[in-house]
């Protein structure tokens, strides 16, 4: 019999399990992780390197799937036409930096990096047959799951939401892609203990990222980000954390890469939490010691509000491979970085800012160097998050604030307005 070309690893004891089990855990409790045997799938890393360029026409999925998750079959597929995001370099306003690159996945179908995931999880649970899918979910998640099985014919999405903690657009977002949505009295951390003890019991496909086939999905990121850079490897990569899944997933494809030779150096890796919700941060601060779980504070950036990341044990294997480092910002912080770029006509969700005020926090302590190449990943779109921009704008002793101004419909208010 020949080998398989996928399996499930557990990333503690190493057992192996059937790629086609429907299993997210290994029995010893701990997570698996898919291991491709990528030899077979790229048998000549430099040839499918050079293939590349040639293939801009085809989705960013497709294109990349031989190193992604080549155990998918194609006709299984069902993309929304994610990826290709924009790269934005902003070197020349921060000149502190010897570059510093955007890489903008709220310009994804759904707005965030999460269609990243959902390519290869929706696509994946369509090819098992599953008529049911389901996640916790702060919000983008939520969003991408509802979209990707609304555009499976047979499939429902179901999605449990923290009530009354995510934005208007992403509950829109649920509702309008046909997913059945539950508001539960908890927090996100809470939705995410009910979902696994759900889905221990019923048939239901779980589609948060403690689920490792969505993992191979995001590591297009990293992968697409490189690419972009004719695989010139920054010296860091900037990342934000909630549940920790993006982070193992960005350390994993970009391990991939350096085995298979395409790439000849490893990057670091920052990842950055809220000041109220840094259970990472804070395991960093104490050598990865152990992971304390914490009722997270609420926060602007509500995505990442979580207490208990369920990938951390990857999170800090990746970190721990690529020399990475943690950082916690305020809410202060975030939001005047949220601010900043915005006006630059980027428009950046406040989780994202948080990657940004950490790679800004990290160069003024030195820690990031002078003429050093960063790229910080935004992980999804403004537009999802316009309450915290709108009340942020409307306060005046925020420091970048742009008040908007109301007056009575006459030429003289509006020339005195406008100071004309
Ligand atoms: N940024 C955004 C916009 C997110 O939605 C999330 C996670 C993260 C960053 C953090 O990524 O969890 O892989 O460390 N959102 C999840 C959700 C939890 O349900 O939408 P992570």
């Amino acid at each position: 019999m020949t080998a398989p070309l996928s399996i499930f690893k557990c990333i503690e004891c190493s057992k192996e399990y059937d790629i086609r089990d429907i299993r997210y855990r290994c029995d010893c409790g701990h997570l698996l992780e898919v291991i491709h045997d990528l030899n077979i799938s790229i048998p000549n890393a430099g040839d499918w390197k050079a293939s590349l360029d040639g293939r801009m026409g085809e989705t960013a999925f497709f294109r990349y799937q031989d190193i992604l998750f080549p155990s998918l079959p194609k006709e299984s597929i069902i993309s929304l036409q994610e990826g290709d995001t924009p790269l934005y370099d902003i070197s020349h306003r921060f000149p502190e930096f010897g570059s510093l690159k955007l890489k903008h996945e709220g310009m994804n179908p759904t707005l965030s990096f999460k269609d990243r995931g959902m390519v290869a999880g929706v696509s994946w649970a369509n090819d098992l047959g599953c008529k049911h899918v389901i996640c916790a979910s702060t919000g983008d998640t939520s969003a991408a799951m509802a979209a990707y099985a609304g555009a499976v014919p047979n499939m429902q999405g179901i999605v449990l939401l923290p009530k009354g903690k995510i934005s208007p657009e992403q509950l829109a977002q649920a509702i309008t892609y046909g997913a059945r949505t539950v508001g539960i009295e908890t927090d996100f951390d809470g939705c995410m203990k009910l979902v696994q003890e759900l889905t221990e019991k019923h048939s239901i496909y779980l589609l948060n990222s403690m689920n490792s086939v969505r993992i191979e999905g995001q590591k297009a990121i990293g992968i697409e980000t490189l690419h972009q850079m004719n695989w010139k490897v920054p010296d860091w990569f900037v990342i934000p954390v909630g549940n920790a899944g993006n982070i193992s997933a960005l350390g994993k494809g970009l391990r991939e890469l350096y085995e298979l030779g395409i790439i000849d150096k490893l990057p670091r890796l920052a990842g950055v939490q809220t000041q109220g919700a840094s259970p990472l941060y804070k395991s960093y601060k104490n050598g990865y010691a152990e992971l304390i779980p914490q009722k997270a504070k609420p926060t602007k950036a509500s995505a990442i509000q979580i207490g208990d990341p369920v990938s951390y044990q990857k999170a800090v294997g990746e970190l721990q491979h690529f020399n990475g480092i943690v950082e916690a910002v305020s809410e202060t912080e975030l939001m005047d970085w949220k601010a900043q770029i915005d006006k630059l006509g980027i428009s950046i969700c406040p989780n994202s800012s948080v990657a940004v005020a950490g790679t800004i926090k990290l160069r003024d302590a030195e820690i990031i160097k002078v003429n050093e190449d960063v790229v910080v990943i935004l992980t999804a779109h403004g537009s999802k998050f316009s309450n915290a921009s709108v009340e942020y704008h409307e306060d005046s002793s925020n420091t970048f604030a742009n008040q908007t101004k109301t007056i009575d419909p006459s030429l003289h208010s509006l020339e005195m307005v406008l100071d004309l």
